[in-house]
């Protein structure tokens, strides 16, 4: 009966602290088991005079029954933690606010085009597309770059096939529209453009907006105040300097780059213009006469003009954007300033 009292101190003891359910199982086989503790001092009454057995019996079942009960409350304790650790870990907060939806806004390469796409539209120019799987001939060959011309190379092109590629820029447009209209044309076409080139400045899918015209009578000079009106209204400043730089384009002669003065430092000089107070904007020119030959057009009749611009570059000027990246990432934080 001294074992008795011993062995049900340990128990009560072992069976307050014990951490899981595992741990509780463990006890119940140590103590009310086939081979337990308790289980073994009933069997040990035998030894006991037969009169001091009934009494023992029933002190020591009384301490069986108090164990297993110990042991039920243990259990009950332990699995309405657990139940409260997976509610609080799996809680739906019903009271928090919904998310709401962001409003987003136009996207500044979209917005730039419909602005580039206004000002021309204003005076006459409609707008033309063509396709982004493009192939040689319309890419190169009929804009006066045959292969094996050193021009390609500027092109890092990708090719689908031996014929068919991403187009590299826009210009192909004019080659499909000169081929399917007789001038007097005036259009512009945006677009998409790939280039296998890719940096902090540069991605391999951008936006072009090329830009065409041909009639009966016109010359650099038309080229060069339509150009500067264009800058003027696109950058909304009618006094911001444009210069343009002699350039080559296979089809184009003469042809020329077109400079403007730099928006951040004007001219003296920074980190954005790499020093040279001018920030390069477009490529321009007067169409190539074997171009318009290529083309069916005659050019001892008709002249034309021709430019070309990117409008990621167009749009990060205007709009003091400073990274590329962020065009492509359509945070709504960026979209919805615009
Ligand atoms: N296609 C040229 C490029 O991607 C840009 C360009 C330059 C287009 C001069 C023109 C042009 O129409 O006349 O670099």
């Amino acid at each position: 009966m001294d074992d008795l009292d011993t062995v049900a101190d340990e128990a009560r003891t072992a069976i307050t602290c014990a951490g899981d359910k595992q741990a509780l199982e463990a006890l119940r086989v140590d103590y009310l088991g086939k081979n337990g503790r308790l289980t073994a001092l009933l069997k040990g009454l035998g030894k006991l005079p037969a009169a001091q057995r009934p009494a023992a019996g029933a002190v020591i079942n009384e301490c069986k029954r108090e164990i297993q009960g110990l042991i039920e409350t243990r259990k009950g304790q332990l699995e309405a933690e657990e139940m409260a650790r997976q509610l609080a870990a799996q809680r739906i907060d019903v009271t928090l606010d919904g998310r709401g939806r962001g409003s987003g806004g136009i996207h500044p390469i979209s917005r730039t085009i419909e602005r580039v796409e206004d000002f021309f539209g204003g005076i006459g120019f409609e707008t033309a597309e063509g396709p982004e799987l493009e192939d040689d001939y319309h890419n190169f060959e009929a804009l006066n770059i045959p292969a094996h011309h050193p021009a390609r190379a500027m092109h890092d092109t990708f090719y689908i096939d031996s014929n068919i590629l991403l187009r590299t820029h826009t210009s192909p447009v004019q080659v499909r529209v000169m081929a399917s209209a007789s001038p007097p044309i005036k259009i512009i076409c945006p677009g998409r453009v790939y280039r296998c080139d890719s940096d902090i400045t540069h991605t391999p899918m951008f936006h072009q907006v090329e830009g065409l015209l041909i009639d009966e009578e016109n010359n650099f000079a038309d080229l060069k105040g339509l150009i500067e009106d264009f800058l003027h209204a696109f950058f909304e400043n009618q006094s911001l300097p444009v210069r343009f730089r002699p350039s080559y384009f296979p089809f184009t002669e003469p042809s020329a780059e077109v400079d403007i003065q730099c928006l951040n430092c004007g001219a003296e000089g920074c980190r954005v213009c790499g020093n040279s107070g001018w920030l390069e904007v477009m490529g321009c020119g007067m169409v190539h006469p074997r171009v318009l030959e290529m083309a069916d057009i005659d050019p001892d009749r008709y002249t034309g003009f021709a430019f070309g611009m990117g409008v990621e570059r167009l749009s990060m000027l205007r709009y003091g954007v400073n990274d590329l990246r962020i065009y492509f990432e359509n945070d709504l934080r960026f979209l919805e300033q615009f």
